[in-house]
């Protein structure tokens, strides 16, 4: 697999399109992905509830899944055209990461299967079902999906997640070769080899996926999910709605030197870190030159505020010491193909 991205770019890849959350207590985590972080619940089918931010133009953005241990369900893409999802498929296909073809999720038309070298479960579809408000959610907005609920910490729309991967390269080079997503930062070690953490994307936000490297070995897990917000404001008042409702803070708000995002990581019930984010930066240059950094400039990834704490470095879902038997078993299940 090459080591750069193509010399003329993949533009099959829109955006993030849809986030799965698994989480080993469902209940208390659909209270505050509700209440907490303001998201609408919009269907429930087996285990799983759909829930959207009110700027998220596509019926359902989080799938919020029961499972025994909490981590990353399947990661979903949306193509930019139909052409560009058969185009994905067959590259995937050829690669050998393949699973294979499903009808689709809520809301969404057929996606194809895969796993990323790591062995995290995504997928990529084209067809999307526009979220139609019912009336105690239209917004006066023309333009707006659904009205401004002010309910919680009120996030718009899904941003972004950061994976943990044994190897951030190979990981960092699928995304790049086969699914045309943008290297926008690195860290590496400063022996200017071993690559920590990458963070990319397929559209002008400046990162819908990071991979980092997973210190504890496990398989397959996630770091965080980032959660949109329009101001750095917004990211305060959250810090004291989260400590209202007795929910651990672990670091912020403040701000990252790289990304340079404005966050607030916390723990959501089931143990999955989530992040309320802002600011940071859109990146427009075709040509856009990969920012890196040495262990010595990212230093502790904080521009100002406090250093992240050793569980920054150390936790992540699931959680290998607590459930090694949940972090072996397999994520989500994976449907007949067509
Ligand atoms: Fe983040």
């Amino acid at each position: 697999m090459a080591t750069s991205q193509a010399a003329e770019p993949i533009l099959d890849i829109a955006h993030l399109g849809n986030i799965e959350i698994l989480s080993p207590k469902p209940a208390e985590s659909l209270d505050y992905f509700v209440n907490i972080l303001g998201m609408e619940n919009v269907h429930t089918e087996g285990n799983s509830v759909y829930l959207r931010g009110y700027g998220d133009y596509a019926t359902s953005t989080v799938k919020l899944t029961a499972a025994k241990a909490p981590g990353v369900g399947c990661v979903s893409w949306r193509a930019s055209s139909p052409q560009a999802l058969e185009r994905r498929a067959q590259a995937i296909q050829d690669s050998g990461l393949g699973i294979g073809w499903t009808n689709g999720e809520y809301g969404r038309g057929p996606a194809f299967r895969f796993n990323d070298p790591e062995g995290h479960i995504m997928e990529v579809y084209y067809e999307e079902t526009a979220y139609e408000a019912p009336d105690n959610l239209k917004s006066k907005l023309k333009n707006l999906p659904q009205r401004y609920t002010g309910r919680g910490i009120n996030v718009r729309r899904i941003d972004h997640l950061a994976l943990l991967a044994k190897d951030v390269a190979s990981n960092r080079e699928f995304a790049q070769d086969l699914l045309g997503l943008k290297l926008r930062e690195q860290v590496r070690f400063n022996d200017g080899q071993t690559e920590i953490g990458s963070w990319l994307s397929p559209n002008p936000v400046h990162h819908q996926m990071a991979y980092v490297t997973d210190v504890k070995g496990g398989t397959a897990r996630v770091h965080h999910f980032g959660l949109w917000v329009d101001e750095q404001q917004d990211v305060l008042r959250a810090a004291e709605i989260l400590m209202e409702a007795g929910i651990f803070i672990e670091a912020g708000p403040s701000k990252h030197n790289n990304s340079q995002g404005f966050y607030l990581y916390h723990y959501e019930p089931g143990g999955n870190r989530m992040e309320v984010y802002s600011g940071s930066y859109l990146v427009f240059a075709p040509d856009f030159k990969p920012v890196t950094w040495n262990e010595d400039e990212r230093g502790t990834g904080v521009y100002w505020g406090a250093a992240l704490p050793d569980s920054f470095l150390n936790y992540a879902t699931p959680d290998v010491e607590a459930t090694p038997e949940a972090a072996a078993a397999p994520k989500v299940p994976i449907f007949d193909t067509h």
